[in-house]
């Protein structure tokens, strides 16, 4: 081979590597350029027509498409997600804690089908939760804590039969807690969630029965801070797996259900600052007890329960909870630290 040729063919050869490596797909360039022009504080590398090749701050993709989007805590400012819903092949978007972003979520946050992961939590997001999240099937983890969102929360959300972690806490959502029906789903369907952290909103209504079976896996249920009422279920107790409850700081009623105590694995109870009544609980079965809280409610008055001495407590609150009589001096076992 003569060298020009060769050295034609060098240049091609380079060049095809090149026009390779620019292979963002035009879409995804497109959508991310309007950011940049759009949002501020976006990260100062955001440079380039090749956001894979060149490898963008926050940014990770699969076959030329944009996979993952993290812009968290760097103080984004904006007033609308511009067309991320369009990165079609998206599967972790983490917007979390840029208290500038005045967003609403758009119902075309559905067309993110690959999504697994979504965080919003910590900015400032308005507006309704919209029923189409409950089309994110692939959907593992939503996190849209500590914003601004109103109105109720999307029974829609039942259908993510994969999603582990829900936390819709520290919000300004209303309405009851969604359960399923015959023409609806809700968040007892919701077979593999492992945390449901609903607290700080002003949820009213029943916590229903149905919100509960023994084929869930929940560890955490914390709801408290909002406006529920009536009985504590006793379905509740169906559920081994459970480490933590919060139901504290609502306006439950009624006597607590002896099923509760089931709950071996249980090691934080909190139903303080509500309108209990009847007898203080026997939580003799709750072996793992740590922390309990019982104080402000309208127990029948009661002499010190056994289980004060018996389980491995480490605080007791009884403030206010009409309980009589002597102490006795075995409940200041070694890893007592508060009562
Ligand atoms: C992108 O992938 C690389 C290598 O797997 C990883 O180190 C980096 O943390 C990822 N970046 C983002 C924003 O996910
Ligand atoms: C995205 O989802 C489509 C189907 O909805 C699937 O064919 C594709 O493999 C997924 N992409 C990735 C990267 O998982
Ligand atoms: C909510 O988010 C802001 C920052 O975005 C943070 O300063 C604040 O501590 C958060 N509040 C809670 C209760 O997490
Ligand atoms: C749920 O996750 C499993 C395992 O990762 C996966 O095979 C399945 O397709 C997912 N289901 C849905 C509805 O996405
Ligand atoms: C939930 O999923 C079922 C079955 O996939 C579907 O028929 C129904 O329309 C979905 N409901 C909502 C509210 O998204
Ligand atoms: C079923 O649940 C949906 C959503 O929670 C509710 O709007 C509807 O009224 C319920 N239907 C029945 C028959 O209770
Ligand atoms: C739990 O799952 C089993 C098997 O799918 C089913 O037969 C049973 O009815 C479910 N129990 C409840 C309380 O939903
Ligand atoms: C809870 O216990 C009561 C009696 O103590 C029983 O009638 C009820 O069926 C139990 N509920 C559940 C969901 O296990
Ligand atoms: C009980 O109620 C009083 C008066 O409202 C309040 O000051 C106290 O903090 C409450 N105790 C607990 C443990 O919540």
């Amino acid at each position: 081979m003569d060298f020009r040729i060769r050295l034609w063919v060098v240049i091609i050869i380079c060049s095809q590597i090149m026009l390779i490596a620019a292979v963002t797909d035009p879409n995804d360039v497109a959508v991310l350029n309007a950011l940049k022009s759009s949002w501020k504080n976006l990260p100062r590398k955001w440079k380039g027509s090749d956001p894979c090749g060149r490898k963008w701050e926050g940014i990770n993709c699969t076959n030329s498409c944009v996979t993952t989007l993290i812009l968290a805590g760097i103080g984004v400012r904006t007033n609308s997600i511009g067309d991320i819903p369009s990165l079609s092949m998206l599967q972790y978007l983490d917007l979390s804690n840029n208290k500038g972003i005045r967003a609403v979520l758009p119902p075309t946050i559905q067309n993110l089908k690959n999504l697994t992961t979504l965080i919003l939590v910590g900015c400032s997001f308005r507006g309704p939760i919209p029923d189409s999240v409950g089309s994110l099937k692939q959907l593992v983890f939503l996190g849209l804590n500590n914003n601004s969102f109103i109105g109720s929360i999307p029974p829609s959300i039942g259908n993510l039969s994969n999603l582990s972690w829900l936390d819709l806490s520290q919000n300004q959502l209303t309405g009851s807690i969604p359960v399923s029906n015959a023409t609806s789903p809700g968040l007892d369907n919701l077979l593999k969630a492992k945390h449901f952290h609903l607290a700080n909103n002003r949820l009213s209504g029943l916590i229903l029965p149905k919100l509960f079976n023994s084929n869930m896996s929940l560890i955490h249920v914390i709801v408290n801070n909002n406006q529920l009422s009536g009985l504590i279920p006793s379905t509740i107790g169906t559920i081994k797996s459970l480490e933590v409850i919060r139901l504290d700081s609502n306006s439950l009623t009624g006597t607590v259900p002896q099923n509760l105590s089931d709950l071996k694995s249980v090691t934080e109870l909190y139903l303080s600052n509500n309108k209990l009544s009847g007898p203080v609980p026997n939580l003799l079965g709750m072996s793992s007890l740590f922390y309990v809280d019982l104080s402000n409610n309208s127990f029948d008055k009661s002499d010190i329960p056994t289980w004060f001495t018996r389980l491995p407590l480490n605080t007791i609150l009884m403030e206010n909870t009409q309980l009589q009589g002597e102490i006795p001096s075995d409940v200041f076992h070694p890893q007592l630290e508060s009562l």
